[in-house]
């Protein structure tokens, strides 16, 4: 059972079709747009007949709407799986333009939204001695970029966040005396995109997106589909390595030369 944050458009999406297709129940949730995410559910439930599928409205920028999200979720399901902390916003100016409220609202949605939707998943994660966290980050937040520092420092702060809440939990795990086996476990993964085909790059001008494919080996965007399989690599059972006493970062280029993986995991 799967919850998916920002799950109804773009990578979310495709995240949400992943892990259907591979089996889970599906919560996915939106902000603002119900009729959209109406449409995609109607569309998972004809793919997937009789599998369960809800929709969630609520701010990620909003700690509140999160916990309020979560609980109704596991109300709803009886349980959570997997975690996608999916949700996120770009406002894009160069640091000296950059007003208050672009710098908390990029942050608030991004990072705080991630934080306050993983401390509600980890306790009930925790409880059960299982689970799967995937933050959806960025290669910004590896690299930076003009224009971009509340973005970038949100998506770099995601790193921080899977690191800890992986520590924690085999630190909690340990505590409860439950024993680290090599069964479904409990890991925190960051996922890396480069540039990906969605609405989140409708604002770039052609030219720069010319610039940006120009630097890609195979010279196109990625597809979110791509991303999504990434996504449900890291959140199927089988997907428990390294254990706890790895538990790390190793930042690499993976499947290709656009795509990164961060890993930090906890079984
Ligand atoms: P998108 O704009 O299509 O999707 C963003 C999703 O977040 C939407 O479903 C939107 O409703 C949701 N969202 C935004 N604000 C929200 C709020 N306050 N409360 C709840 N939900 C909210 O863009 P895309 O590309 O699918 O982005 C998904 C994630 O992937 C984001 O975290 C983004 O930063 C990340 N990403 C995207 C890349 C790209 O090139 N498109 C590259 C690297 C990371």
């Amino acid at each position: 059972m799967a919850l998916v944050t920002g799950g109804t458009r773009g990578i979310g999406a495709a995240i949400c079709q992943q892990l259907a297709a591979d089996g889970a129940e599906i919560a996915a949730g939106y902000w603002r747009d119900r009729e959209s995410a109406e449409k995609f559910a109607a569309s998972i439930a004809a793919e997937y007949p009789g599998r369960r599928i809800t929709l969630h409205e609520g701010n990620i920028g909003e700690a509140a709407d999160c916990r309020r999200v979560l609980r109704e979720v596991i109300e709803q399901h009886g349980r959570l799986d997997i975690l996608v902390n999916n949700a996120g916003i770009a406002i894009d100016r160069t640091v000296a333009k950059m007003t208050d409220e672009d710098w908390n609202k990029v942050i608030a949605v991004n990072l705080s939204g991630a934080f306050f939707m993983a401390q509600a998943a980890a306790e009930h994660m925790i409880e059960r001695g299982t689970g799967r966290i995937i933050n959806v980050s960025s290669v910004i937040g590896e690299t930076g970029n003009v224009g971009q520092a509340n973005y970038a420092a949100s998506k770099s702060g995601l790193f921080g966040l899977a690191k800890t809440l992986a520590k924690e939990a085999v630190f909690q795990l340990s505590r409860a005396q439950r024993p680290v086996g090599d069964g479904v476990g409990l890991t925190v993964n960051a996922v890396t995109p480069g540039f990906i085909a969605t609405d989140m790059l409708s604002t770039i001008p052609g030219k720069v997106l010319d610039l940006i494919r120009a630097q890609i080996p195979v010279a196109r965007l990625g597809r979110p589909e791509e991303i999504a399989r990434v996504v449900g690599f890291l959140a199927a059972d089988e997907s428990t390595w390294p254990p706890p006493w790895c538990a790390r970062r190793s930042a690499g280029r993976a499947w290709t030369r656009t795509r990164w993986v961060t890993r930090s995991s906890a079984t």
